[in-house]
């Protein structure tokens, strides 16, 4: 039977566990492997700062805006769209957000999990010493054999979706607490451990110039749309994954601090993740706008060739791989809590369920790569390409539109000044400037741009 209403009961055990949570969620393949590679190929320091323009006004408003929803509807996604829709008199369709939501963690999942397989295989490789003083070759056929290989690819993607599931069935207190309590201490230790190391390395102060210094020549609007699709990606924006995870935050938690707090872990891991890997990239000599395959090619390479690097290699991995876990367990929140909510299922029953989906999802992802390389059904991109632009550029960036539009647009303001403990009319008026118009208005040059060119070729 459906109860549609009924309040969410799991609350995260204090504030600082919920900035734990969500700053675990943000933190992952986004700012480790794609970050430091964008900002490679799109020329470093203009690109970061165009990228930190982008979170503070598009990316800090649209988590508030999903953290207050989630804490005022106490619900999953699909349903505090739905109540809170209904409650300001417009439309239950609202309630479209969070369906469109789930599906798009359930497409990110599906590749996230190819790819954070990857990293759970650099652990080993680079334990094993398979880059000790390699040559680039060596490090580029690592690669490339990895990818040929379909049966590599589905053992380690099936071990990461099993990690994962294993979390998740464990329920919000028992299993996401306890590994989010321990991963994320973890991840920033191993972070500082790694920025040590590449500061000694001998090419901080040409790292510390790629990331910092503007250079305006490489700079044009498809760097903006670029960097605005990231800030989304990275602060887990658009999907619901926020508003899942607000439905648990304890009524005298402050949110907007807590939200700049959050955004300002992620933006640091980001920046720190840049200043750890391209000094190595530089003292070597390699390549910084190698795309995809910086982390995986040009950083092995670059560790293989430094003191202690096997150590330090295989730390960085590690590091990768907790940053990833905790991502993934938050892609699946939004359809867990609704499934379980709606038909007052068992967690683990439906988290294994989600999880055996996905698994088989991902094959497409893995034989994308190899053997079905070649098949291109539509737009002329095969199907990882496919699900990963659906799902990260159209999905999210319309999904944050809508939520934006719903919280400054729709929801009763007065709930709003409540949620947020807003007692001043000037800060309103930002909060509806900011998140009612700037941020859309972002996102929706994003969307028009990643759109029309499908449509014109
Ligand atoms: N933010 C995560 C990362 O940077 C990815 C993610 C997107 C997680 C959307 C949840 C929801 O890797």
């Amino acid at each position: 039977m459906a109860i549609s209403t009924q309040p969410t009961e799991g609350r995260w055990s204090s504030r600082w566990l919920f900035v734990l949570a969500a700053a675990g969620s943000a933190v992952g393949l986004g700012n480790i492997w794609k970050f430091p590679y964008i900002a490679g190929e799109n020329g470093g320091g203009a690109f970061v700062l165009i990228y930190l323009v982008c979170v503070a006004f598009v990316g800090a408003p649209i988590m508030i805006s999903e953290v207050l929803l989630g804490r005022k509807g106490r619900a999953s996604p699909i349903n505090v769209m739905r109540s809170l829709a209904r409650q300001a008199g417009a439309s239950a369709r609202w309630s479209f957000v969070g369906w469109m939501g789930v599906l798009a963690g359930i497409l990110i999942l599906s590749y996230y999990a190819v790819i954070a397989g990857w990293a759970l295989n650099y652990v080993w490789l680079t334990a094993s010493g398979t880059f000790n003083a390699a040559s680039a070759q060596v490090a580029t056929s690592t690669f490339d054999q990895l990818q040929q290989d379909p049966v590599q690819m589905v053992a380690w993607h099936s071990l990461f979706i099993l990690i994962t599931i294993w979390i998740v069935a464990r329920g919000v207190s028992r299993g996401l607490e306890t590994a989010i309590r321990w991963f994320m201490p973890l991840l920033f230790v191993l972070l500082l451990v790694l920025l040590g190391y590449s500061a000694s390395s001998g090419g901080f102060a040409q790292g510390w110039a790629f990331m910092f210094d503007f250079n305006w020549d490489v700079v044009g609007p498809e760097t903006w749309l670029i960097a605005m699709g990231q800030a989304f990606f990275t602060l887990s924006l658009g999907m619901g994954t926020m508003m899942a995870y607000g439905a648990y935050v304890p009524d005298d938690s402050n949110i907007g601090s807590t939200v700049l707090t959050i955004v300002a872990l992620d933006t640091f891991v980001a920046v720190a993740a840049g200043l750890a890997i391209f000094p190595l990239v530089f003292v070597n000599g390699l390549e910084v706008g190698q795309g995809p395959g910086l982390m995986f090619v040009t950083l092995p390479l670059a560790f293989g060739q430094l003191p202690m690097g096997a150590v330090f290699g295989t730390v960085f991995f590690v590091l990768v791989s907790f940053a990833a876990i905790t991502s993934a367990i938050s892609l699946t929140e939004p359809a867990i809590a609704f499934v379980v909510e709606e038909y007052n299922a068992q967690r683990s029953r439906v988290a294994i369920s989600l999880g055996v989906f996905c698994w088989l999802l991902g094959l497409g992802t893995v034989f994308s790569f190899n053997i079905w390389a070649d098949a291109k059904p539509l737009f002329g991109l095969n199907f990882f390409e496919l699900v990963d632009q659906l799902s990260q550029n159209i999905m999210l960036p319309l999904g944050g539109l809508l939520i934006a539009l719903f919280a400054v647009w729709v929801l009763p303001q007065n709930i709003v000044r409540e949620q947020l403990e807003v007692r001043s009319d000037g800060v309103m008026l930002l909060w509806r400037i900011v998140g009612g118009i700037v941020a859309p208005l972002g996102v929706a040059a994003v969307f028009v741009y990643t759109l029309l060119p499908l449509f014109t070729g």
